[in-house]
C-alpha cells in the first residue's frame, strides 16, 4: 500500500522554499506546528478538509478559508492592530460573522492548540490545508500567530457596501486594488452564499426556493469563478445576483476594468498569484507579532526524550527522527544496509563518559507515512530510530548528539542540533515517564524532583486542554502535585504526582527547589514504553 503511495505522488512537485525556519530543539512551537502539518496524519486539521470535502451545502475548505479571511480583515495597517489574532473567537456574534460554518469552524479546531500554538496559528493552518485540500497549492506556513484576548472592531467588508468602501477597507489591511480583486477570486472559489444566512441575496420567496449557490460548480480551488465570470456564464450570487445591491463580487472584480480578472484567467497565473496573496493574508497580524520562516517538514528531529531515575540508574529515551525524501530509490533504500545511528551523550559532571562520549545504538528503527501534504512536500515516509540508554545516575547527562553512518559510500556524520549539541537544561525537575500512570479513567503524572536535603519543593503543572463547549472557553489549568506515597524517595529523587485532565493536550511541569525555579515541557501523555 505504502508502495502504491511512493509510485502516485511520485511526480509531485516539492514545496520549493529557499529558507526554511531551523529547528533547534526544544522548540514546543516548532515542533508542535510541523507535526500537525506534516506528521499526524490522523488530526483533523490534516484530514478534515482532503478531497475537498462538502458539508453543509459548501465545503468543509471553504468554511476554514472564510474564516482566516473574516479574522484577519479587521487589521489596520497604519496602527498596526488586529489581523489573524483568534479574535473572530469573541465576535462570533455579529451579523458580519454570520454563519453555520464559523462555529464548525472552531470546533473543528478545539483539539489543535496547545500551550505554545494559539487558535490563530491553527486558523492560518486551516487556510492552507482548506486550499491544499481542494487541490489548490501548497501555502507556505509561518508560525508564531499570538491570540487576542478580546474582540476587534466590527469592520468586516459586507456585500452591500460599495466598490470604494471595498478598496479603502483592503488598503486598511494592506492590499491595493488589484491585490484586492485577486484576493477575493481566490477566496471565492470555494464554497458559497447560503440562502438562510443572506435572504437579500438570493431570495427565499422566489421560486426555485434554493437553498444556496456554489460561487462555482464542482467546487474545487480553481480558477472557474474567473474564467466563468469573463465568458458570461458565471453562477456567481455576488456577481449576477439577483439583487445587485448585494453584487460585491461584480463591483470588485470590475474595479480596474477587468485587467487582474483577465491576467487570473490562465490557470498558472492564478494558482501562483493565489498562493503569494493567501500567504500574506495569514501573515496580516499584529504588529508586535514576530513570525518564524516557512515550517517545512524538518529532517532529523529529536522527541519523545524521558530522563528519569531507575534502579541506580537514569534511564535516558530519545527518537531520532529522519526524512526519507521522494525521490529516494525506494528500492535501492530497501536492499541497501540500515545506517547505524549511534546515540552518544556527555557527563553532566566529571568525566564518566570519555572524550568521545558515552554511546547507545539504536534498538528499534521504525517508519510512517507523513499527513498528505507531507508527501505532496516530498516526504516519502518518516523513520523513527528508538534509543533506551542507561545513562550514570550520579554523573548524569549535559548534553548529547548523534553519530550516523549511512554505510552507502558516504562518510559517517554527526547530528548535533546545528552544532549546539541537544542540551538537557537540568535534571532537578524530570518527568517521570516510568512512574506516571495513564488508564482510560485518569492519567497521573508523576515528578521526579532532585532536592538535594530541600525542604521547600513545590510543583505544579499549568496545562492547556480541549475547551470544549461554549465557545469560547480559556483551556488552561493550574494542578497542584503533592507527594507521592506510592514512590518512596529513591536514588537521590523525591516522587510528586497529580492528576491531569484526559483532555489535556501538552503540559508543562514546573517545580520550586529550594528556591529556583525549573520547569519541563511534555508534550505528550505517554509513559515510558508504550
Ligand atoms: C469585499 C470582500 C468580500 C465580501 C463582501 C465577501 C462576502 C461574502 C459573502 C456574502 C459570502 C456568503 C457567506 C455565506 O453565505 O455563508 C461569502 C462567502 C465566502 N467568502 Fe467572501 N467576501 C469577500 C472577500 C473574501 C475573501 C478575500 C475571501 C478569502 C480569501 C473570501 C472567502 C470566502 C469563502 C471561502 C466563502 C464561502 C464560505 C462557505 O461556503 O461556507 N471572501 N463571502
Ligand atoms: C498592487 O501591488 C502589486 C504588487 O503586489 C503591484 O504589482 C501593482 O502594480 C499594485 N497595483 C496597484 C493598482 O497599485
Ligand atoms: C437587496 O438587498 C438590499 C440590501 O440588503 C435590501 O435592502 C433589498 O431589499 C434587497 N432587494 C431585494 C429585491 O431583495
Ligand atoms: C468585465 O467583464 C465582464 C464579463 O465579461 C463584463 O460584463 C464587464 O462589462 C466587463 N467590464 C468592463 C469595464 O469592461
Ligand atoms: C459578456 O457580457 C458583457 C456585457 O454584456 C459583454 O460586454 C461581453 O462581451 C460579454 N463577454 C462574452 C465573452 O460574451
Ligand atoms: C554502529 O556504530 C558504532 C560506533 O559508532 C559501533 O560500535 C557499532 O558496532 C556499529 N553497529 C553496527 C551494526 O554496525
Ligand atoms: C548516503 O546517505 C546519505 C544520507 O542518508 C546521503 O546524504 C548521501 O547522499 C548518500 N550517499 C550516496 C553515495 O548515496
Ligand atoms: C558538543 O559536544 C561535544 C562533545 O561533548 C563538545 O566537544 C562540543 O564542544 C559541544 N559543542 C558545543 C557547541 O557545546
Ligand atoms: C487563559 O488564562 C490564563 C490565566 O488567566 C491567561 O494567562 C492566558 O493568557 C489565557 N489564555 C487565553 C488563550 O485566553
Ligand atoms: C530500556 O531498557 C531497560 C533495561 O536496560 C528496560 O528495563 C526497559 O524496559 C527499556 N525501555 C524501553 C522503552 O525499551
Amino acid at each position: 500500500m505504502r508502495l502504491s503511495l511512493f509510485v502516485q505522488l511520485a511526480c509531485a512537485l516539492p514545496l520549493v522554499i529557499s529558507q526554511g525556519a531551523v529547528f533547534h530543539w526544544p522548540d514546543p512551537l516548532l515542533d508542535s506546528v510541523e507535526a500537525q502539518l506534516y506528521v499526524d496524519h490522523l488530526s483533523p486539521l490534516s484530514t478534515a478538509t482532503l478531497n475537498c470535502r462538502t458539508r453543509d451545502l459548501s465545503t468543509v475548505a471553504a468554511q476554514w478559508l472564510r474564516m482566516g479571511f473574516h479574522d484577519m480583515s479587521t487589521h489596520d495597517k497604519e496602527t498596526g492592530k488586529g489581523g489573524l489574532d483568534a479574535s473572530i473567537i469573541y465576535e462570533l456574534a455579529r451579523a458580519q460573522n454570520i454563519g453555520l460554518g464559523m462555529r464548525k469552524t472552531l470546533v473543528d479546531y478545539l483539539s489543535s492548540p496547545n500551550e505554545y500554538v494559539g487558535m490563530a496559528d491553527v486558523i492560518a493552518m486551516g487556510v492552507v490545508m482548506s486550499v491544499f485540500g481542494c487541490g489548490g497549492p501548497i501555502i507556505p506556513f509561518r508560525a508564531g500567530r499570538l491570540d487576542a484576548h478580546e474582540a476587534g472592531p466590527e469592520i468586516v467588508p459586507q456585500p452591500d457596501q460599495d466598490i470604494d468602501s471595498h478598496r479603502a477597507a483592503f488598503v486598511r489591511m494592506g492590499f491595493n486594488e488589484s491585490e484586492m480583486i485577486a484576493l477575493t477570486a481566490c477566496g471565492h472559489t470555494l464554497g458559497g452564499v447560503r440562502t438562510v444566512d443572506f435572504p437579500d441575496i438570493i431570495d427565499v420567496n422566489k421560486p426555485p426556493r434554493l437553498v444556496g449557490i456554489a460561487f462555482q460548480v464542482p467546487i474545487t480551488f480553481d480558477n472557474s469563478v474567473v474564467t466563468e465570470y469573463l465568458d458570461n456564464s458565471t453562477i456567481n450570487p455576488l456577481v449576477v445576483g439577483p439583487n445587485m445591491t448585494m453584487a460585491s463580487d461584480f463591483r470588485i472584480f470590475n474595479a480596474d476594468k477587468n485587467v487582474t480578472m483577465q491576467k487570473l484567467a490562465d490557470p498558472k497565473t492564478y494558482n501562483s498569484v493565489c498562493a503569494d496573496l493567501l500567504a500574506r493574508m495569514i501573515d496580516v497580524v499584529p504588529s508586535n507579532v514576530k513570525l518564524t520562516d516557512p515550517v517545512l517538514p524538518i529532517d532529523y528531529k529529536v522527541q519523545n526524550t524521558f530522563l528519569f531515575p531507575q534502579g541506580g540508574s537514569l534511564a535516558f529515551l530519545a527518537t531520532l527522527r529522519t526524512l526519507q525524501p521522494q525521490n529516494e530509490d525506494i528500492r535501492a533504500a530497501l536492499a541497501a544496509p540500515i545506517r547505524n545511528v549511534t546515540l552518544r551523550w556527555a557527563s553532566r559532571t566529571g568525566n564518566f563518559c570519555p572524550p568521545e562520549g558515552c554511546a547507545a545504538e539504536s534498538f528499534l528503527l521504525d517508519y510512517d507515512t507523513g499527513s498528505a501534504m507531507a508527501e505532496l512536500s516530498g516526504v516519502a515516509q518518516w523513520a523513527y530510530y528508538h534509543f533506551n540508554a542507561t545513562v550514570d545516575l550520579k554523573t548524569s547527562i549535559s548534553h548529547f548528539w548523534f553519530e550516523i553512518d549511512p554505510k552507502n559510500g558516504t562518510a559517517p556524520y554527526v547530528v548535533d542540533n546545528h552544532g549546539t549539541n541537544f542540551t538537557i537544561e537540568q535534571d532537578t525537575l524530570l518527568y517521570d515517564a516510568r512512574r506516571s500512570e495513564y488508564t482510560p479513567q485518569k492519567y497521573t503524572m508523576v515528578a521526579a524532583v532532585k532536592n538535594q536535603g530541600l525542604a521547600s519543593v513545590s510543583t505544579y503543572s499549568t496545562i492547556q486542554g480541549s475547551p470544549l463547549d461554549p465557545i469560547p472557553v480559556n483551556g488552561s489549568a493550574t494542578i497542584h502535585f503533592t507527594l507521592d506515597p506510592k514512590h518512596p524517595p529513591k536514588d537521590g529523587y523525591t516522587f510528586y504526582s497529580g492528576t491531569i485532565s484526559e483532555k489535556s493536550l501538552s503540559n508543562t511541569l514546573h517545580a520550586t527547589v529550594g528556591g529556583k525555579k525549573f520547569s519541563q515541557w511534555v508534550p505528550i501523555l505517554s509513559t515510558a514504553g508504550v
